[in-house]
């Protein structure tokens, strides 16, 4: 069967819904700031790794609180540099979870390692618990995912790094601003990386990523990795990749950066909105929200009854109700070869034909908020 362009059928179905997840024309609707700031760009014709690119990432370390972040082509680079810039290569395995974005797994198979998943826990989150049992002798790297933008439970994950001599790198591309005992997502492990897709917090006009850490060593790797390994302009040092941040993202970017504060604060109101509406019905579970964690919620994932039947209601009521996602990476036929089955990672396949998410950015109004608890109370009645 011919692989062919699904994403432009998926736009036109989103745009049926008049409660959206994709709010890019809102958000852009007035960009003629950006554009004079992109006309700029042009004038000077800095497109790769220019001024902007190092005015951004300055910006964004001060988010992270990282001594370093290194601009490159989006977030599946970012962990792929990352696993590269700490040595793994073929057969080393990586503890990760098989509920997350294809990218992650992606990310960990296309440097030559081994993803060797744990089981989530109830937050939808890697169970920290059940990471000692996967670890053997090849084992490098854990990569635990911030789902939805909580960050995993890191006191346990760095305790279990360090007594094994293991590295970690956050896959922090849902959790900008998320912070975990007051520490910043990407400060919380030895590398973290973030992507600007668009539909994610930090969003940009096409793809993007950062990869941010304190270590002056692995900051000097990546820099060369994502740039051909060139030091100057005539001297290669390892022969490398490229997968550099363009110029104009950077320009997008740090225009939205302005705005991150707000972002942030507007999913974390709506979220409360929601989460003491929803919590009345039976029908539905709500993660366990922890006080000494900051989600930034990406995604507002819930667990629901009946699941198939209340997305197909939501949707026919104009609200883009999703999946994210119905069949977990260990599942997927990519990952046949790994020999896993289904059973393997109970919870994980619980949550996944149980989640649904609920739009929840910034532009989602009070009104949206009370359709979508009235459409999901005409359900369950
Ligand atoms: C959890 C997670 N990791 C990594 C990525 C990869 O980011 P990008 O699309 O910028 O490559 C994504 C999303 O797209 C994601 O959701």
């Amino acid at each position: 069967m011919a692989v062919v362009n699904f994403l432009p059928k998926q736009y036109e179905k989103d745009k049926k819904h008049t409660i959206n997840h994709n709010y890019l024309q809102q958000q852009f609707s007035d960009c003629d700031a950006i554009l004079k700031k992109i006309k700029q760009v042009v004038i000077e014709g800095d497109f790769t790794l220019g001024s902007a690119v190092d005015a951004f990432e300055d910006r964004f370390k001060k988010i992270t609180q990282t001594k370093y972040a290194i601009g490159v082509g989006n977030g599946t680079d970012a962990l792929f540099l990352s696993l590269k810039a700490l040595g793994v290569n073929e057969g080393d395995e990586v503890i990760t979870t098989p509920f997350t974005f294809y990218s992650t797994v992606g990310a960990i198979v296309t440097a030559g390692g081994k993803p060797v998943f744990v089981d989530i826990g109830d937050d939808y989150n890697i169970d920290a618990n059940k990471i000692e049992e996967k670890i053997t002798k090849r084992t490098k790297v854990i990569l635990p995912v911030h789902w939805a933008g909580k960050p995993c439970a890191m006191d346990k994950i760095r305790g279990i790094a360090k007594s094994y001599g293991l590295y970690i790198v956050e896959d922090a591309c849902h959790a900008i601003q998320a912070t975990y005992d007051g520490q910043p997502a990407g400060n919380l492990g030895d590398i973290g990386c973030f992507s600007f897709h668009p539909l994610k917090n930090l969003n940009i006009w096409g793809d993007g990523g950062i990869i941010t850490t304190n270590s002056d060593t692995l900051a000097e790797a990546l820099r060369l990795l994502r740039n051909h390994g060139l030091k100057e302009r005539d001297e290669c040092v390892r022969f490398a990749y490229n997968s550099r941040l363009d110029t104009i993202q950077a320009v997008v970017a740090d225009h939205l950066l302005n705005k991150i504060d707000y972002i942030t604060q507007s999913r974390i109101s709506n979220v409360e909105y929601l989460d003491k509406h929803l919590k009345k019905f039976s029908q539905i579970t709500i993660p366990h929200r922890e006080p000494h964690i900051k989600q930034v919620y990406h995604l507002y994932s819930i667990r629901c009854e009946k699941r198939d039947a209340l997305k197909a209601f939501l949707n026919e009521n104009g609200i883009d109700a999703k999946i994210h996602y119905p069949v977990p990476i260990h599942l997927q036929p990519a990952a046949k070869y790994l020999g896993y089955k289904r059973g393997d990672f109970p919870n994980c396949e619980q949550i996944a034909a149980q989640t649904l998410s609920l739009p929840v950015h910034e532009f989602i109004s009070q009104k949206d908020l009370d359709v979508m608890v009235e459409s999901i109370s005409n359900f369950y009645v």
